[in-house]
């Protein structure tokens, strides 16, 4: 056992001299391993406002006909939306089938903000990799095919029990109203026979991947109150300021309810109701900025209000109506329940 102990430091040394030694020949062939595909995928410019989804979609599908059994099928949604179907059929297609979910768009990014140039996919000595939509989701999109060219290539006879399709969608960064929004009203998706679907999920930086299989609903709400305009000078009750000032008092109380519950260890971020003003609308303008004597008539603010599913939205509702937004202090609501959101 010792003298194992003793022997290990040297084999150690010949495993990083061969390991270092075939990582420059690969360098130098310009290799085709899974690390250098994802680069290639990377360097697909899919953000946004003018993601490149021909592009993209060649790639996937010329890399998709490279590994046996996988069947293509590309799907207009719109002229300019167009979707990548793989199809690894099963040994009994009848049964329920399931699908690996990813998108192709990314979000815009801003070169000059950035170390590397964003669709280089620039790899450092240390093995990072920059690249805008690396993790929010072409590694995702990858690990898909990798995986089932693996399985494959260790064991050529294999063939999954049920049918098992692969997804790329569009526009999932804009809402997928264009996207998964169209795709899953066409028959195309009901003869999938969904029985189980894996989305993405968040990045890990070692072998651990945690699985969720709930989300909360964004609800975008705007409410607004309305009120006698005055002097600024002038004290009196009920003015469209007071009326939303009290309202936001109350909001911040629910809203700190809900954080000490999180605070105290007894819930999860993802188990409460979030509630955060993102704008605040008021004021009657000046060539200055705004008019410092008047008082509005109208005032308003938008919450970003995160609904998680053991929540009830009738109580939720109802709690809007009768103390944020109550209408014996003149106020009005609206409730945006974005069900197709990019987060
Ligand atoms: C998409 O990328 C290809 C290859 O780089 C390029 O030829 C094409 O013009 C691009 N299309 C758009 C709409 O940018
Ligand atoms: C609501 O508006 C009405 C009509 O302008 C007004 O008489 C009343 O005082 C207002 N009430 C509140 C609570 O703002």
């Amino acid at each position: 056992m010792f003298d194992h102990l003793q022997r290990l430091p040297v084999l150690f040394f010949f495993l990083l001299l061969s390991l270092s030694f075939s990582e420059s020949l690969h360098e130098n062939k310009e290799s085709d391993t899974p690390i250098s595909r994802f680069q290639q995928y990377l360097r697909i410019n899919t953000a946004h406002p003018n993601p490149n989804y021909t592009t993209a979609i060649n790639y996937l599908t010329n890399f998709a006909n490279s590994i046996p059994n996988l069947h293509s099928k590309v799907i207009h949604l719109t002229p300019t939306s167009p979707l990548l179907l793989l199809t690894w059929p099963g040994s009994n297609p009848s049964l329920p089938s399931i699908l690996f979910n990813s998108h192709l768009d990314s979000v815009p990014a801003e070169p000059d903000k950035w170390i590397h140039p964003p669709f280089s996919a620039h790899k450092t000595s240390d093995g990072r990799i920059f690249a805008r939509g690396a993790q929010d989701d072409k590694c995702i999109g990858m690990q898909y095919l990798e995986a089932i060219k693996a399985i494959q290539t260790s064991d050529s006879k294999f063939v999954p029990l049920r049918n098992v399709h692969i997804l790329y969608v569009p526009e999932e960064e804009v809402g997928g109203f264009d996207g998964m929004g169209k795709f899953v009203q066409l028959k195309e998706f009901e003869e999938l026979n969904l029985g189980f679907m894996m989305d993405e999920g968040q990045a890990s930086p070692n072998d651990e991947f945690r699985v969720f299989y709930a989300d909360r609903t964004p609800w975008h709400t705007v409410i607004k109150a309305v009120g006698t305009p005055g002097h600024g000078s002038k004290l009196y009750d009920n003015t469209a300021m007071e009326n939303l000032m009290k309202s936001m008092e109350v909001i911040t109380k629910f809203r700190e309810s809900m954080f000490d519950m999180v605070k105290a260890g007894l819930a999860a971020n993802s188990e409460v109701i979030s509630v955060n003003p993102v704008f605040l609308n008021a004021g009657t303008p000046s060539p200055t900025g705004f008019m410092m004597n008047m008082q509005p008539s109208e005032a308003e603010a938008g919450f970003d209000i995160r609904m998680p599913p053991t929540a009830d939205p009738e109580l939720m509702r109802k709690i809007i109506e009768e103390q944020w937004a109550p209408a014996w202090r003149n106020m009005t609501y609206k409730v945006n329940v974005a069900f197709l959101y990019a987060y």
